[in-house]
């Protein structure tokens, strides 16, 4: 490792397929980030546990989402990618960091309101103390830089809420982190009802998985939700639907949205649709490329996890020594 680098850490939940959100929203700026930072990219896989989950399934999509990420462009060779429940310290701190944050800061989570609504039968408590475990797969590593959409910048606060008051009652122990959310795309919306995000728990029209065929793509943008007053223009107060199409179209062109508007001024939707489509397959088609090739490399997948969790096991085995002394724990060698 790099000491003179800051650290970046971020993770994604291997629960079902990735979408264009989780890509444009987290994925590229992990790209970006990689030049210039240590990165820790994780595969969340104990925080998918607190929705029920198919373990044959599970297993597979863990692999898979790594797979993916090496595909959207990640160096193995630069960072460190893993499988969260190959450290076992990230559940370790998580009990220590509970003991630390009080039941009303996570009532407060708006994460937590919604996901306990759409699971009524299922309000676990791993639900609740999710940002906890959160907060410790960033703090574990000493992470100055969390890149993450919008709907994880909470979790983000309290995760500084924690840091801070960890330092302010044990001594300096922690590096408080900052969130790192892109200008455009950091909340891309549902293709069917643009006032809510894109999610890959939403239903099949509503969102653009990476991985899926050209046709798929091209067929649910023909059927994305715009609005009825026919004018091209950014406004993702008036006009969520069209927004949200020049926000992709921007993502994926790499174009500015006042380029896009300018160029694409007087047309009509279907024409975005169809302009979206394009760059949406051009951009996703070396991805998929790609994630198909690596995919069949099993022995080298398992070798990035393991390296991977070797070398963040001993990044986290090193906090976990320092917190351990600041709480009083006693030491394996009196
Ligand atoms: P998850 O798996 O739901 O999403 C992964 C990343 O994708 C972003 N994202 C979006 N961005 C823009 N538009 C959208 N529609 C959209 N949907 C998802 C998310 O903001 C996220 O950055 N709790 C986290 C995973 C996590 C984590 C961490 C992240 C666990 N530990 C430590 C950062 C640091 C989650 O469930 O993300």
């Amino acid at each position: 490792m790099d000491e003179a680098k800051e650290i970046v850490f971020s993770g994604i939940q291997p629960s079902g397929l990735l979408t264009i959100g989780n890509y444009i929203g987290a994925l590229k700026s992990w790209v970006q980030l990689q030049e210039e930072f240590t990165a820790l990219y994780c595969v969340v896989d104990l925080h998918a546990l607190t929705v029920r989950q198919n373990p044959a399934e599970l297993r597979r999509r863990c692999v898979e989402t790594l797979a993916l990420f090496i595909a959207c462009g990640l160096d193995p060779k630069k960072n460190i990618m893993y499988c969260q429940s190959h450290v076992p310290a990230h559940a370790e701190l998580s009990w220590l960091l509970n003991c630390h944050t009080y039941m009303g800061e996570l009532q407060r989570m708006t994460q937590f309101k919604d996901k306990s609504q759409k699971h009524e039968d299922n309000i676990n408590a791993g639900l609740f103390t999710y940002p906890v475990l959160m907060a410790a797969d960033i703090l574990l590593y000493g992470s100055h830089l969390v890149p993450i959409g919008d709907d994880q910048k909470q979790h983000l606060e309290i995760c500084r809420d924690i840091a801070i008051r960890f330092n302010n009652a044990y001594g300096d122990t922690f590096v408080v982190p900052d969130a790192y959310i892109p200008k455009v795309g950091a909340r891309v919306m549902s293709i069917t009802e643009p006032s809510a995000k894109m999610s890959k728990s939403g239903e099949e029209g509503s969102y653009i998985a990476i991985l899926d065929e050209p046709d798929a793509i091209a067929r649910k943008l023909r059927r994305a939700v715009t609005d009825s007053d026919g004018e091209i223009r950014f406004d993702p107060e008036q006009k969520p639907g069209v927004s949200n199409l020049l926000t992709i179209l921007h993502a994926f062109s790499g174009e500015s949205i006042e380029a896009l508007v300018q160029k694409l001024a007087g047309k009509g939707y279907g024409e975005l649709k169809n302009a979206v489509a394009e760059a949406c397959i051009a951009g996703l088609a070396p991805v998929q490329a790609e994630y198909k090739r690596i995919l069949n490399e099993k022995s080298f997948l398992e070798e990035v996890m393991r390296d991977g969790a070797e070398r963040a096991g001993a990044i986290a085995h090193k906090t976990m020594l320092k917190v351990r002394k600041r709480l009083g724990l006693a030491p394996y060698k009196l």
